[in-house]
């Protein structure tokens, strides 16, 4: 019996990013009658994935591709020879905001996923299964759909829709246990089908009960909404810090208060500095997009001032600084404590702290950079502005030493335990901290010297 038949299916994802990586080991893990076989263009990421230092920092993903990598999990750059072997193909290649043309700024770029489409009709000799697990604008599937199926082969392809839905950073529980999992098919015989077949791998672990299907069109648009909703929480919850600043009211409390309301719930009030990742912005300019190609303008208007708010919270954030700190903060030393745009990734894709940053050194700042996970990926971010103006240091001990002001930027749990005595004693005076995540014990710092500026309450002051 060859390799190949000792398998039920032969499941293909095409991209080996934060998405792809993850959701395959997880399936691959759960399923171990499928075949499971990841591909990418860039070689150095498939051999990462192939090695005990992945491309990406999740929690327990190692344990995870470790289940099944060799036994019914590949890693592979033979890109051709993958597709024509599979019976089902996830595509999760990036769909980046497009930078150029028509929709520039807003738009999703589908130049990846096209030609993925092509490439998918150029190798293969079966029919197969299509899914959009890249998040994608609604009615994606009707263009794919005309593009695989216009092949003289006499081949049939079904374009599903599986958006995912896991954060990076939980991406493990998430996959593991998610709330929902939503599979868009088109309603017609072999639309269904094609449904089930999916449906029948995430039923390897998955109670069916979660496993929604849809037709094509609402799963589409819902991933899309699903990162608006979240987002705007989000915006809602760093507009109302602004007014609390101002009224003596505390952001933290409102979010109490507010949370409790059951309607409402607790999830995603934290004020912060904004959102980050590679998703909620693009996302809701590519609704916006929609929106505004179907001539719905208050529609696009109104999600646009989601990510308008967010900008407004990160201009903010640093004009309070410039504020209290006399006005200049030219020269002066500035250790950010974080970089990644949360806790638990390396991931600093729109992470606020690129824009807080920038701003910073624009106003002439020495900015010390320190996370745990992504000194790299930040390095890259500010690769423009130049040694002279940016440090990346570690050791946040090392980072603070002669610092005027520290701003957290993730909140990552390290910070919440460093020994702050020590940290204050080692930076000039008066020291600052600004609370970009509301994480630190804001008396207990007061008390050992520091001037506490939080989010959205009266900040502790020693003048
Ligand atoms: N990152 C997240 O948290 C998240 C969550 C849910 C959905 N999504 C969506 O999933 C999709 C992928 O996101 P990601 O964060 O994994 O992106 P990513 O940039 O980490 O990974 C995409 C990968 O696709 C590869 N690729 C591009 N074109 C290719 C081609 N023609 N053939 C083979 N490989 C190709 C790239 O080299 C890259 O490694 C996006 O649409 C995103 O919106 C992301």
């Amino acid at each position: 019996m060859s390799v190949t038949n000792k398998f039920k299916k032969q499941i293909l994802c095409i991209g080996a990013g934060y998405v792809g990586g993850p959701t395959m080991a997880m399936i691959a893990a759960k399923c171990p009658d499928y075949k499971v076989t990841v591909v990418d263009i860039n070689a150095a990421r498939i051999d990462a994935w192939n090695t005990d230092h992945l491309p990406i920092f999740e929690p327990g993903l190692l344990e995870v591709v470790k289940i099944s990598r060799g036994r019914n999990l590949f890693f592979s750059t033979d890109v051709d020879a993958a597709i024509r072997d599979a019976d089902i193909i996830f595509v999760s290649v990036n769909t980046p905001t497009k930078t150029f043309g028509e929709g520039a700024g807003r738009a999703a770029d589908l130049q990846y996923w096209e030609k993925t489409a092509r490439n998918i009709v150029k190798c293969s000799g079966s029919d197969k299964i299509i899914i959009e697990k890249s998040t994608l604008p609604v009615r994606t599937a009707a263009a794919m759909e005309r593009i695989l199926n216009a092949n003289d082969k006499g081949i049939h392809f079904e374009v599903l829709s599986n958006p995912e839905f896991l954060a990076e950073g939980t991406a493990i529980a998430d996959l593991e246990n998610p709330d929902r999992v939503l599979i868009g098919s088109q309603m017609n015989e072999s639309g269904l089908r094609a449904c089930q077949e999916v449906v029948d791998i995430y039923a390897h672990w998955i109670p069916r009960e979660r496993i929604l299907t849809s037709n094509v069109w609402s799963s589409e648009l819902s991933k899309l909404v699903a990162n608006a909703f979240l987002a705007q929480r989000i915006s809602s919850i760093n507009s109302i810090s602004a007014l609390c600043e101002k009224t003596e009211a505390d952001v933290k409390e409102v979010s109490r208060a507010i949370g409790k309301d059951c309607r409402i719930g607790s999830r995603f009030l934290n004020a912060s500095v904004g959102f980050g990742g590679s998703c909620f912005k693009k996302d809701i300019l590519n609704l916006v997009y929609i929106c505004e190609c179907y001539g719905l303008t208050d529609v696009a208007r109104y999600w646009e001032s989601v990510v308008l708010m967010n900008d407004y919270q990160k201009r903010r954030f640093v004009q309070n600084m410039l504020r209290v700190m006399f006005n200049t903060i030219a020269g002066k030393r500035i250790a950010l404590f974080g970089f990644a745009f949360k806790a638990d990734t390396g991931d600093t894709r729109e992470s606020p702290a690129i824009d807080i940053a920038r701003q910073l050194i624009e106003e002439r700042a020495h900015v010390v950079i320190s996370d745990p996970e992504a000194l790299e990926n930040a390095a890259h971010d500010l690769g423009e502005c130049g040694s002279s103006s940016v440090e990346y240091v570690g050791d946040p001990y090392k980072a603070v030493a002669g610092a005027h002001a520290i701003a957290i930027m993730t909140e990552w749990k390290l910070y919440m335990e460093l020994d702050y005595k020590k940290i204050f004693d080692s930076m000039e005076k008066p020291a600052f901290i600004f609370d970009g995540r509301n994480i630190l014990d804001h008396q207990k710092l007061y008390d050992l010297g520091f001037n506490v500026f939080p989010l959205g309450t009266t900040p502790l002051k020693h003048f």
